[in-house]
């Protein structure tokens, strides 16, 4: 059987889909992670041994796989599968593409993971009827997915649309990137969490997206200090979206990750309020959505990413 993998791993979560190549699911597989940094040695044997029980399920083996398209957090030169950084490894610069590869005997294709959602809005969502839009990702981070003219754009390094990244305060907060006044360093969940450690019920052994929904319907019952920590992130966030429109002047902004299924940030609040900050014309604003697609349809876009790296290399052999 031809089947393509995707996968995304993310804050103690892997998360895989099964397709075939006309899109419909085999299988499907979430785990809860051990850990939320690994050597990439560890992560990949992590994912092997899913892939396996991933295929397993859908009564196959992993030589039934074309090929396996995988969404990482962090700075990562798709072309070449390199991770230069993420939050999800312990060590930088790591040919991650290749070792997976090594390791499955089947080829891997790795990307920026808030990319393969763009991928994912261009296979099956909103992408087949725009082609300039940008997919904004908030949870243990703060992704952008960013669409010109139909192709996903990725810098000339791999490194941009690093939206989480862009600088809103001078000596800022410290963000996980090591720098300091990122975007996401004020509204991620673990910015918000690491504010909230004085909100009545948090606990801050229980796993991020467990504590950030705590957080966040501690907002909307009332308690007013996650009811003002909610509320700056969603200023700042709508800061960060405005700016967004102000330099790409996009058709469409997706809201999509963990926070967005957790009817987050008064989203309504944040919606009006990249509306009033951006330059104001006689023109109607692009329009804003929200997307709650879970973790396994970021793993879908994944799985076609590698869909298209496989048919790309079948046509090059032509
Ligand atoms: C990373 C991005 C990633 C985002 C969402 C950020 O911290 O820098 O590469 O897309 O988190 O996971
Ligand atoms: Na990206
Ligand atoms: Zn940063």
């Amino acid at each position: 059987a031809h089947t393509l993998v995707g996968a995304k791993i993310s804050n103690r979560q892997l998360s895989l889909v099964l397709l075939d190549f006309e899109g419909e699911q085999l299988a499907e597989l979430e785990l809860q992670m051990p850990a939320a940094t690994f050597s990439p040695d560890r992560l990949a044997g992590v994912i092997a041994e899913a892939v396996e029980d991933l295929t397993r399920r859908a009564g196959l083996t992993t030589n039934d796989i074309s090929g396996v398209g995988l969404g990482i957090a962090g700075i990562v030169q798709a072309a070449e599968g390199v991770v230069y950084w993420s939050p999800s490894l312990t060590q930088r610069n790591v040919e991650f593409g290749d070792i997976l590869t090594r390791r499955l005997g089947r080829p891997v294709f790795v990307d920026n993971d808030a990319n393969l959602v763009a991928v994912a809005e261009q296979t099956f969502g909103l992408g087949q009827s725009h082609s300039d839009f940008i997919v904004v990702t908030i949870e243990s981070g703060v992704g952008m997915g960013l669409v010109i003219g139909g192709d996903l754009y990725r810098g000339t390094r791999g490194c941009g649309a690093e939206f989480g990244h862009t600088k809103v305060h001078l000596d800022g907060a410290l963000c996980r990137c090591g720098q300091r006044g990122c975007l996401e360093a004020y509204v991620a969940d673990y910015a918000l969490l690491r504010e909230a450690t004085a909100v009545p019920g948090d606990d801050p052994t229980a796993p991020p997206a467990a504590r950030i929904e705590t957080l966040l319907n501690a907002a909307r019952e009332g308690d007013s200090t996650a009811r003002s920590i909610v509320d700056r992130a969603g200023r700042m966030f709508a800061l960060g979206l405005a700016n967004l429109v102000n330099i790409f002047d996009p058709e469409l902004i997706i809201l999509a990750g963990e926070q967005m299924q957790f009817d987050h940030l008064f989203a309504d609040e944040v919606i009006a309020a990249i509306r009033t900050s951006i330059v104001q014309i006689d023109k109607a604003p692009p329009e804003v959505v929200i997307h709650k697609w879970g973790n396994l349809m970021w793993a879908r876009g994944a799985a076609a990413y590698a869909l298209d790296n496989v048919t790309d290399i079948a046509l090059a052999g032509l």
